[in-house]
């Protein structure tokens, strides 16, 4: 059973029915099920330079190596695209480092 959220957990992620696992820089890590890529990076505490991303779309700076799963890697917006389960992530883009 997932954990009660706090009001800023639900206005930050919305409410979480789902966590999935998804693979970032070889290592697996849970978040929530259709969150963007980057507000899932937030979710797990990463550390998120915020001033270097636009968060919709403009700026391009979230772009990644991302692989769906048994798809091949595609370079993605992390500020668009949406966790499901068994994603990898083959780099964070700049500006966001696993702590
Ligand atoms: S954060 Fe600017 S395009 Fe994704």
């Amino acid at each position: 059973m997932l954990k009660k959220q706090t009001e800023d957990e639900i206005r930050l992620y919305g409410e979480i029915d789902k966590l999935v696992t998804i693979v970032v820089e070889g290592q697996a890590f849970q978040v929530p099920e259709h969150l963007e890529l980057l507000r899932c990076f937030q979710f797990l505490g990463f550390k998120i330079a915020f001033e270097n991303f636009c968060w919709n779309a403009n700026c391009e700076n979230c772009a990644a190596n991302v692989r769906k799963q048994g798809q091949s890697f595609e370079r993605m917006l992390c500020c668009q695209d949406v966790a499901r389960e068994g994603m990898e992530i083959e780099k964070l883009p700049s500006g966001v480092q696993i702590k």
